[in-house]
């Protein structure tokens, strides 16, 4: 066997196949937040219910793991916890988390000032006597969320309309809204009337804001010419309470992910007599150390004032060089990404320690940054003309991570296969593997990769 791809749910497929047959588990979960908001990317309904379900397809994967195997499990930092939560219950340690920095998401933070002048209603206690008066109507009416939802003409808005404190969201409808189900639940109240306003109107103090400057927001283009220029206004506030809040926001600019390194526990009494019987239990590191060649400094002395991986090129510096393992650094918890990666930057160094330069000097003009993994994105070429997936991983990184983990003709595990860049690795580093994918589109560009390709 070279490869074997499976198309199905994951929890279905594991369960046909025998224990103790895989060698390494690599593989890229959902994050369980919805984030992408696709189908196989939804959120299972809270903390609680994803770490179930993804505690349950990681328990099949230990079951196929043979003892001491190591895997890979992709999380981001927000829900990585989960993610390792499931993997624990599921049976395996977390032995480390390499960080994988890309420096280049963009941020889904909410502009705090922005919020508080647009908003219609800021006040929580309100709302709940809004949605205290609608909920008693509805149960005097024996009416439920879904039929006045059919009254109003909407889908899941009733849940809001009828929130309760302290864990519900309360909405007030909409004037809109409000003109349709008068009919069933009668006139509210006049302090209740006051309250509700048409959709588009927002809070009073939006309008107020002074605009200080236009930006276009690009709409892309061919050949250099923009198809769209919306120009979006800059603005601030001018209200006392939202110009206290300017310059404050909700979240961080998103520049890491995880990849949690896990192993099912040694069978045998030691590692000795694990590695022995199943050849599993190690890790690979002399296969994963990063080559550079000649005197470089040590990475104790790494300078990250200036915002990068910059070289501490000092006196103290220079005094702590030592000669490089031939084979490299070794691996490190910690993975880069520079987003204008033209070359790898450890070619770079390997090619211009060859001259032998003053490291001091070398380091000053070149400036490389720090000895660790480097990846590029994937690019077209790399993802394959009609891979359509919207999270394809970089090929350089998943082979990386496949040889860090899996003995000599071993195989890769992947229950969460989607285009298959963990196959096509897998398969470069001269392993067997296994893929599952619930999605045919996917599973078939995966194996449209795939095909063909051997050591
Ligand atoms: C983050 S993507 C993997 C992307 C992949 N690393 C690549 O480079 O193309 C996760 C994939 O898992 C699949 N998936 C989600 N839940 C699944 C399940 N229960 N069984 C099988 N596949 C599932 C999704 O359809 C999706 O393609």
């Amino acid at each position: 066997m070279n490869y074997q791809t499976y198309l199905g749910d994951s929890i279905e497929i594991l369960k046909s196949l025998p224990s103790a047959s895989m060698d390494s588990l690599v593989t890229d979960p959902p994050a369980g937040i919805g984030l992408l908001g696709l189908d196989w990317d939804k959120d299972k309904g809270g903390r609680r219910e994803w770490i179930e379900w993804l505690t349950a397809i990681m328990a099949e994967c230990h079951r196929l793991l043979k003892p001491g195997a190591h895997g890979f499990v992709w999380a981001i930092p927000r829900t990585s916890h989960w993610t390792g939560a499931a993997l624990e219950d599921a049976g395996f340690e977390v032995k480390d988390v390499i960080t994988h920095v890309f420096g280049s998401g963009f941020p889904k933070s909410v502009a705090v000032d922005k919020a508080i002048d647009r908003a219609k209603y800021t006040d929580t206690d309100q709302l709940f006597q809004v949605t205290d008066w609608i909920r008693k109507r509805r149960n005097e009416l024996n009416l439920t969320n879904k039929q006045l939802d059919e009254i109003a003409g909407v889908k899941g808005g009733a849940c809001h309309w009828t929130a309760r404190p302290p864990a519900g969201q309360p909405h007030i409808p909409t004037k809109e809204r409000w003109e349709k189900l008068e009919t069933v639940l009668g006139r509210p109240p006049e302090w209740i009337e006051k309250l509700i306003k048409p959709s588009h109107e927002l809070g009073e103090n939006w309008s107020k804001r002074t605009v200080v400057g236009h930006y276009p927001k690009n709409a892309g283009g061919i050949g250099g010419v923009e198809f769209r220029s919306i120009h979006q206004s800059v603005t601030i506030p001018t209200s006392e309470i939202s110009q206290k809040w300017h310059g404050w926001g909700t979240a961080l600019k998103p520049a890491s992910e995880h990849w949690i390194m896990i192993q099912k526990p040694i069978s045998e009494h030691n590692i000795a007599a694990n590695v022995l019987k199943y050849e599993t239990g190690g890790i690979n590191i002399d296969a994963s150390r990063i080559p550079v060649r000649g005197k470089i400094p040590s990475t104790t002395n790494l300078d990250f004032r200036d915002g990068g991986f910059l070289w501490d090129t000092s006196e103290r510096s220079q005094h702590s060089i030592y000669h490089q393992h031939p084979g490299g650094r070794f691996p490190a918890n910690l993975i880069v990404t520079r987003s204008n990666d033209i070359e790898c930057p450890a070619k770079v160094m390997n090619d211009q320690s060859e001259r032998e330069t003053d490291v001091a000097q070398y380091f000053k003009t070149f400036k490389p940054e720090a000895p660790f993994f480097y990846c590029k994105k994937p690019d077209k070429h790399e993802r394959g003309e009609d891979n359509i997936h919207p999270t394809v991983k970089p090929l350089r990184l998943m082979r990386y991570l496949c040889k860090m983990v899996t003995p000599k003709n071993g195989t890769v595990l992947d229950p969460f296969m989607g285009s298959g860049t963990t196959g096509v690795a897998a398969l470069f580093e001269g392993f067997q593997f296994i893929g599952i994918e619930r999605d045919e589109n996917y599973h078939q560009i995966a194996n449209r990769r795939m095909k063909g390709i051997r050591r």
